[in-house]
């Protein structure tokens, strides 16, 4: 019995096979891990599973983009120097200005002249953008019958996000703007502003790169806000949680746009107050070398 132990080779050589698959074991762990933080990784950088799969594309795809790879006639720069004594007061001014914009959330509901909303919009249009790809829809919106559909919309998923969704600490830190899921000026305000970023374009049925969506499209809503301040009108600037996918299906706004911002813009109600907050002051909000 003892000599039939000593020669089965798999019991005399077990300390072999137990290490080898010890070796597996660790080597399909590392495997299962590696993937598993870059898949992680990818989601982190883009949240929406639909910009994941746009990302997966790019990589894949990524030469097969279009471009249009041409130059362009360069022209005199138009540009008037401004002396330096006027340039102080242009700017003191305009700052003075700007400060006193104010996000409103009560409005009155008083019609805005469709040429006033059509120059505030070429205004956003005047924005940089990455490699001039112009990655921005503005859908303006002035029915009533559309307001009341994305007050629902926006209305039933506020009411999850502040009741389940988010946190005493966020619901907390909102506190002082007194807002809650019931958004009356939604429907109030004489004009919605959907403020859309375009992930890329076709063109001769490929598709477009646009780079730096994001950044181009913050900074053609900062253009907007300007613009509509400049025009006499009030705006709330607003990022409805949850309501993009449902939105955009409503505006009939295809996939490759997603939701950046929302703006009600129009007139402030008689009754319209605002909390009394105060800006940081240049010495924090500036560094110099
Ligand atoms: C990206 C962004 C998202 C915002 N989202 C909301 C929002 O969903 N609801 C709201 O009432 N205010 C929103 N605000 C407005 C801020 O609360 C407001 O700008 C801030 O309190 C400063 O007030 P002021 O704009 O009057 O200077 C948002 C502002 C920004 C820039």
């Amino acid at each position: 019995m003892a000599n039939i132990f000593h020669s089965n080779i798999f019991i005399v050589n077990w300390h072999y096979y137990a290490a080898g698959l010890l070796i597996y074991l660790s080597v399909c762990l590392f495997l299962h891990l590696k993937s598993k933080y870059s898949k992680r990784a990818t989601s982190v950088i883009k949240h929406d599973e639909e910009e994941v799969e746009e990302y997966n594309e790019t990589q894949q795809n990524g030469n097969g983009y279009w471009h249009s790879g041409e130059d362009c006639t360069h022209i005199p720069l138009v540009y008037k120097r401004i002396p330096q004594q006027e340039a102080i007061v242009r700017s003191k001014e305009f700052y003075e200005y700007m400060n006193r914009r104010r996000t409103v959330r009560h409005f009155s509901n008083e019609p805005i002249p469709s040429e006033v909303i059509n120059n505030i919009i070429k205004t956003a249009g005047t924005s940089p953008s990455g490699a001039h790809t112009e990655p921005w829809k503005f859908v303006v919106v002035r029915s009533s019958e559309i307001k009341q559909k994305v007050r629902e919309i926006i209305e039933w998923e506020e009411e999850i996000n502040y009741k389940k969704r988010m946190g005493k600490i966020w619901v907390d830190d909102l506190k002082f703007v007194r807002t809650y899921w019931v958004k009356e000026y939604l429907t109030e305000a004489p004009c919605l502003i959907f403020v859309f970023k375009q992930l890329y374009s076709i063109h001769n049925n490929q598709k477009q790169r646009h780079y730096y969506n994001e950044e181009s499209v913050h900074i053609a809503a900062g253009i907007l806000l300007t613009a509509i301040h400049y025009a006499g009108l009030v705006s709330l600037t607003s990022t409805p949680l949850n309501c993009g996918p449902a939105l955009r299906k409503l505006l009939n706004r295809p996939n490759e746009e997603k939701l950046a911002l929302l703006l009600p813009v129009g007139y402030p109600s008689k009754d319209c107050l605002v909390p009394d907050i105060s800006r940081k002051p240049l010495q924090d909000i500036m560094v110099e070398f």
